[in-house]
């Protein structure tokens, strides 16, 4: 895709990879060339200060202006580049609104991953072209990290709590995905692969297959298996906050913090209830850690999501 930079060399697949090659190459540029510079004046001064050459060695004091300057010169170089990763790195983790969700759990040792529509694959991921992926990833033992070369990405994945990374995929074809944290004795097996596909395959590729429910469905049916709609909902003689619409709003709490309801703040919620009580309500619910699965967890979650894209305002 780039015609210049690492992406000649290396396969450049997504939107993030030429701002990540720009930022490598300049930074291999600046320290090869002060490595170069440090090695020619090492070997200039061990020729001329060798012994027996008939030179001044006398001790030479650099002027304060220049020794000031060099210090101001390199901090402000080595702040650019700081500006400039940060702005890269804030890049990677602020997701188009319209990115597509793709859930993903590590475990020893393979990638589970699940699309919206309720589709798993197991050790591949298959997306469309030239539209934004969001993955919402967690480990269900060690840690892990989602690594895909091509698209210049790597994510640690973690036990506990929800780790996210998005991408635009810019070329067709398939793409090495690796485990790039030991994780364990299969650690170099658990790899996988990519499949960028043009938007009308993907589409035909996701409806294949037998029919099944989407995420959000699976997710409304565990809401009712585990008793959650018991209490949370309008009809309910339990006194507990109403979920509908809950991702992206602003939630007050007991302690006098407000925080904005996210994909970890649900799963606190469902396995730490005690973390974050919700202010006027009693601290009742019981935890269910060890009766959800990191699947029915991201289910919950896309069901919550989607009672908040459907009704918003219903309630
Ligand atoms: Cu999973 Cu290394």
């Amino acid at each position: 895709m780039s015609s210049t930079g690492l992406g000649t060399f290396v396969h450049a697949a997504s939107t993030a990879a030429p701002a990540t090659d720009r930022l490598f190459l300049a930074l291999l540029a600046i320290c090869g060339t002060a490595a170069l510079a440090i090695t020619c004046t090492v070997l200039v001064f061990a020729i001329r200060y060798r012994r027996g050459a008939q030179v001044e060695r006398g001790q030479v004091t650099a002027p304060k202006a220049l020794e000031i300057g060099w210090t101001l010169a390199t901090l402000a170089i080595f702040l650019g580049f700081f500006a400039w990763g940060a702005h890269v790195f804030a890049g990677l983790y602020r997701e188009p609104a319209d990115a597509l969700p793709v859930y993903v759990v590590a475990k020893q040792w393979m990638w589970k991953l699940q699309h919206a529509s309720g589709k798993r694959e197991i050790n591949e991921l298959h997306v469309p072209l030239g539209r934004p992926v969001h993955l919402v990833m967690t480990s269900q033992d060690a840690i892990h990290s989602f690594f895909v070369p091509a698209f210049r990405l790597k994510q640690d994945v973690v036990p506990g709590r929800y780790t996210g990374l998005w991408f635009t995929a810019t070329q067709l074809g398939e793409f090495p995905l690796l485990c790039a944290e030991y994780c364990g004795s299969e650690h170099s097996r658990m790899l996988g692969r990519i499949v960028v596909m043009q938007p009308a395959a993907f589409a035909k590729w996701l409806a294949a297959g037998l029919e099944q429910p989407t995420l959000a469905q699976y997710g409304f049916a565990r809401f009712r298996q585990l008793g959650c709609s018991g209490c949370h909902s309008a009809a309910s003689t339990v006194h507990a906050p109403l979920l509908e619409g809950l991702i992206g709003r602003t939630v007050h709490l007991q302690d006098g913090r407000s925080l904005v309801a996210d994909d970890n703040y649900v799963r606190d919620s469902i396995l730490l209830p005690q973390k974050d009580v919700v202010a006027g309500f009693a601290p009742v619910m019981p935890s269910f850690a060890g009766q959800v699965s990191e699947e029915d967890i991201q289910a919950l979650i896309a069901y919550l999501r989607a009672t908040g894209a459907a009704g918003g305002g219903a309630r």
